[in-house]
């Protein structure tokens, strides 16, 4: 037995996986083989959900009846609208309202009698699942603005679909093609924290609803997925302060304040898919306002060049432009981790079912540095 303390489960292997790969060192991100450069440039979010759950990207025909069965689930009971209402008056975070949602979700499952070990029928509950996060989300949006949630429209994609239930507009193909690519580049990344948690769950052959409301909760801290949201806030401080960025960075950095957006456990360059939403920022920023690229782009320069962080290994990750594009795209900010969710809950399923295949309780232990002895005391004589 091997008793090295490995904090964090640094570097610790636990699985196999065929889903994706990250070289941290090169700055390489792929998904079945595919670079995440080819997929964000030439799939939809379909087919990677496809390639993650099938294992090729799909045919055609197998595209569209796939797209068929998750257009199809697209729709959430009333008791689950209900409560994002309720959630929504009750200034409930979106995060918050979308873990109540998921769990809610196998009230209504046609097939929760399927044994744990039944991996189609688990297939089919995480597509339900998937095809609903959009719904549910959005309604809670539409309650939070006083509005009535906005039917699905089954003749748009999941990422156009969500904007549209979301803004009540359909979105233009500019906005709905980068929307796209931004669920694209988050729908997997090897063992990462939510990814791990829902696989603990899974582990335990507890049901798929339960995996995939632990990866919620799991990715709702700000050191996972919260961090995109923290990003747009320092964004927004910076010009409140009416401070000239680099000034602010300056002054932030010196009191030891940590950027959010910079830092990854596994990158120790630029990661690749902050590398894609640079580009749609600045694509975007070109068409409307450039002023929160360009703080984004100063503090990049600042602490790559100034202060050497990105020689240190601490280089921008998948947040640091997500933020701009999603402010430019019209989303409200406290929704971006809740899309990161929307987006990361085809590589929870994906995981899950994976590890379920020749699955191991997950079970590790903890070296013990409690009293090894101590005499116990009645509770009257405490
Ligand atoms: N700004 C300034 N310094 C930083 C930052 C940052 N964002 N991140 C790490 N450092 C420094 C840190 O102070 C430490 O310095 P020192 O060795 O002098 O004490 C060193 O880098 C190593 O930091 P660490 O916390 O030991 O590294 P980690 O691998 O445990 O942490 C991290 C990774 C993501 C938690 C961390 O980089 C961080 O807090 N980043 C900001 C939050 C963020 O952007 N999170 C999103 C992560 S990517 C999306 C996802 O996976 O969900």
């Amino acid at each position: 037995m091997v008793d090295d303390l490995k904090k964090g489960l640094e570097g610790v292997l636990v699985a196999e996986s065929e889903l994706s790969s990250i070289d941290g060192d090169e700055g390489r991100l792929i998904y079945r083989g595919y670079t995440i450069e080819d997929l964000a440039r030439g799939a939809s979010y379909e087919e990677v959900l496809y390639l993650l759950w099938h294992g090729h990207l799909p045919a055609e025909d197998e595209l569209e009846s796939f797209t068929a069965a998750l257009n199809e689930e697209r729709e959430v009971s009333d008791d689950v609208l209900a409560t994002m209402e309720r959630l929504a008056d009750a200034d409930e975070r979106p995060m918050a309202a979308l873990r109540t949602a998921v769990s809610m979700f196998s009230a209504s499952e046609p097939e929760s009698d399927a044994e744990p070990d039944d991996l189609e029928a688990s297939l089919r509950k995480g597509r339900r699942i998937t095809a609903k996060i959009p719904t549910a989300l959005a309604a809670f949006e539409r309650y939070r603005l006083g509005e009535e949630p906005i039917d699905p429209d089954p003749d748009l994609g999941l990422a156009a679909n969500f904007l549209y239930m979301l803004t009540g507009e359909r979105p233009d193909d500019v906005a709905a093609e980068t929307f796209d690519q931004a669920l694209i580049l988050h729908a997997d990344h090897g063992l990462n924290a939510s990814t791990f948690t829902s696989m603990v769950i899974g582990s335990t052959m507890a049901d798929i609803y339960s995996a995939v409301t632990g990866g919620v909760s799991a990715l709702s801290g700000p050191l996972h997925g919260g961090a995109n949201q923290d990003v747009m806030e320092v964004l927004m401080e910076i010009d409140e302060s009416n401070k000239d960025p680099l000034e602010w960075v300056e002054e932030a950095t010196d009191e030891g304040r940590r950027i959010p957006g910079f830092g990854h456990r596994v990158y120790n360059v630029k990661d690749p898919r902050a590398k894609i939403l640079q580009e749609r920022s600045k694509e975007l920023a070109a068409e409307g306002d450039s002023k929160w690229y360009d703080i984004t782009t100063t503090i990049e320069e600042y602490l790559t060049e100034e202060k050497g962080l990105v020689a240190k290994g601490i280089a921008p990750n998948v947040d640091f432009y997500s933020g701009s594009v999603y402010y430019q795209l019209g989303i409200p900010i406290d929704m971006y981790t809740p899309i990161f969710a929307m987006s990361r809950a085809g590589g929870w399923i994906a995981h899950v079912l994976e590890y379920q295949e020749d699955n191991r309780l997950i079970r590790p232990r903890a070296r013990y540095t409690g009293p090894e002895s101590q005499e116990f005391v009645p509770l009257e004589e405490r």
